[in-house]
């Protein structure tokens, strides 16, 4: 297994680009399912993850072929309806097979996802769903046999919480169902409104994108189309706070400021210097590893701060002059980060879901063996590593690379001094 190696200390200068987002890439890949033909997808990442969920849509009897970031995928050969524990396991956005599946096979027989590092992950809003839609959920030696006989009726789905992959799920199956869905409470994320453009384009008749309230008129049928992938917010905001932490003066590029605006205003309340244009952030700071102000973070559905870059902030205010309170209301573990900032000398005590941060004010975080966990945990310790004095060896970096393409090259493009060898 390789780890990370980084020389702390260099402020950031330079720019960076942005990749398409993991997040509406595997929807957008799923969504292929529905239809025959090509379907082509641009600024698709090249990561563990999507890797992964293209090697679920072979094994169901598709083909694809990527060109530098254009995906072709030939949804013609769909033959199969059961997706392996094998591969489930290891990327748990595989249930995104269950709604396309339904839709044009009725018949999806997926292992159920399981948990993973920072919670329980159920995915029983998901079945709730499919079973509005007229659809029986058996659950049985860990597989959830989803089945209907004829297409899925339309009906009205409520979710207790906007939950993003079961809106896209539900979205991808009410898209072929005779009558019209409405999906209540959905979630809003800027992915899901990626994923409507797709289905749009396939023929699809949804109204209230970006809205809490969706309304699906269903079709007969779908047909393969080209669409492109957002830029990914999360990783555009790694590396903004990346920059606060470690100090100096760059630029991420080919991102879209509009899809961070909580994020945007907690770094300017923290007193980061920040302007932005229609696709670039330009974030300046003059001491490294300090920011001025402390600031409280509390995770919330999108537009509210993303539970997604939590742990990532933390790690700023790790370096910043008093006390932050961040609160994690979406995920029931989601602080696995904490120990590992905490052998970098963090002064951070936990309560439940909510951790207090004192900050180190003007000192420095020390550079110290440690371990990724999960994948934004890992981004976390990348940002404490280059903030902090010394060298920093991170472990496990596999998690890191299910969702952060090419990230050895693109900090050293900006100026850090940061390696990869064998653990
Ligand atoms: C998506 O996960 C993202 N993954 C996650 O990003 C992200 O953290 C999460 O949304 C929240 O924004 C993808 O889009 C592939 P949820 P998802 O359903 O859809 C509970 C990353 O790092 N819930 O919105 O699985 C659930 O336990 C990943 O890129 C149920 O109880 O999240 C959680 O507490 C991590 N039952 C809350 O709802 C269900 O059926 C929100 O989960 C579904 C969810």
């Amino acid at each position: 297994m390789k780890k990370l190696v980084i020389e702390g200390g260099r402020a950031l200068h330079g720019e960076v680009h942005i990749s398409g987002a993991k997040n509406a890439a595997l929807p957008l890949i799923a969504a292929s399912l529905l239809a025959p033909g090509i379907h082509i997808l641009h600024n698709v990442p090249d990561l563990r993850d999507t890797r992964t969920i293209l090697r679920l849509l072979e094994s169901l009897g598709l083909s694809w072929e990527r060109q530098g970031s254009t995906l072709k995928i030939d949804g013609t050969g769909l033959n199969c309806s059961e997706a392996s524990y094998e591969l489930v396991k290891t990327m748990r956005a595989s249930v995104l097979v269950l709604g396309p599946l339904l839709a044009r096979l009725g018949r999806a027989k997926v292992s159920l996802p399981g948990g993973c590092a920072i919670g329980a992950r159920p995915i029983n809003f998901h079945l709730m769903g499919f079973e509005h839609l007229g659809v029986r959920c058996d659950l049985e030696h860990g597989y959830v046999d989803a089945r209907i006989d004829g297409r899925l009726q339309g009906g009205t789905v409520y979710f207790d919480i906007p939950s993003v992959t079961g809106t896209e799920n539900l979205l991808m199956a009410a898209a072929l169902a005779e009558g019209t869905t409405i999906i209540k409470n959905a979630a809003r994320e800027p992915e899901i409104g990626n994923l409507i453009d797709m289905l749009t384009g396939m023929g699809a008749v949804i109204e209230g994108k970006h809205s809490e309230r969706l309304t699906v008129h269903g079709v007969e049928k779908l047909t393969a189309s080209e669409s492109t992938i957002i830029p990914d917010r999360i990783e555009a905001g790694t590396y903004a706070i990346a920059v606060a932490a470690a100090g100096g003066d760059a630029m991420i590029k080919d991102c879209d400021p509009g899809h961070l605006p909580s994020l945007l205003e907690k770094l300017r309340l923290a007193g980061v210097g920040l302007e932005t244009g229609d696709d670039w952030i330009r974030i300046t700071t003059t001491a490294r590893n300090h920011v001025t102000n402390v600031v409280d973070v509390t995770t919330m559905p999108y537009p509210g701060y993303p539970t997604d870059l939590q742990a990532q902030f933390m790690a700023l205010m790790t370096c910043s002059d008093g006390l932050s309170v961040i609160h994690e209301t979406i995920f029931e573990n989601r602080f696995m980060h904490v120990p590992e900032l905490q052998r970098m000398g963090a002064d951070i005590q936990i309560d439940g879901r909510v951790a207090m941060v004192k900050g180190l004010g003007g000192n420095l975080l020390t550079g110290a063996q440690v371990m990724a966990t999960d994948l934004r945990a890992s981004s976390s310790l990348v940002i404490a590593g280059l903030a902090a004095a010394g060298r920093t060896d991170i472990s496990r970096i596999y998690h890191l690379e299910r969702g952060y393409e090419n990230m050895v090259d693109k900090l050293t493009g900006l100026g850090a001094t940061v390696w990869k060898e064998d653990e």
